[in-house]
């Protein structure tokens, strides 16, 4: 459950983990703050490369941070940019991976919150890890 206390502080603490943002090439900062079951929050902003392909999104980071650290099971997440861009593709399937229940906050630079919604709704058809025990089962593995 997501009262609206924790959703204004996960929203703030976007804000703060997007003025970390490593981005000189499209100068677009973006920041992200993931809650977790447990309570914890597991912040991130993106961090760009000369390789442009090599760029991480900020959802990215801050899931990634938060199952390096054994957090599996997510609320929710934050995302803030200047104009309150959703997360790409990429980032929803990183976290369709973890459940489709996360809501995902879409805020703007002034924390006004723009949109929210769930993971399923936001990636409907994700390719899940239960997929890949049917292809097992079909074979007889
Ligand atoms: N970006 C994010 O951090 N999250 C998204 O979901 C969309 C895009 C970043 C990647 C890149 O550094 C910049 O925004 C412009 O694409």
């Amino acid at each position: 459950m997501l009262t609206d206390e924790m959703r204004e502080k996960l929203i703030q603490e976007a804000r703060q983990a997007r003025s970390r943002a490593y981005a000189p090439y499209s100068n677009y900062t973006v920041g992200a703050a993931l809650l977790t079951a447990s309570g914890q929050i597991y912040t991130g902003a993106n961090i760009e490369n000369a390789a442009y392909p090599d760029t991480i999104c900020a959802e990215r980071v801050a899931v990634f941070k938060a199952v390096f650290e054994g957090e599996k099971e997510f609320i929710a997440i934050a995302v803030v940019s200047s104009n309150g861009g959703f997360p790409c593709g990429s980032c929803r399937q990183v976290l369709a991976e973890f459940g489709l229940q996360t809501r995902v906050l879409v805020a703007k630079e002034d924390g006004a919150l723009l949109f929210e919604a769930t993971l399923g709704d936001l990636l409907p058809g994700a390719f899940l890890p239960e997929h890949l025990n049917e292809r097992d089962s079909r074979r007889g593995g």
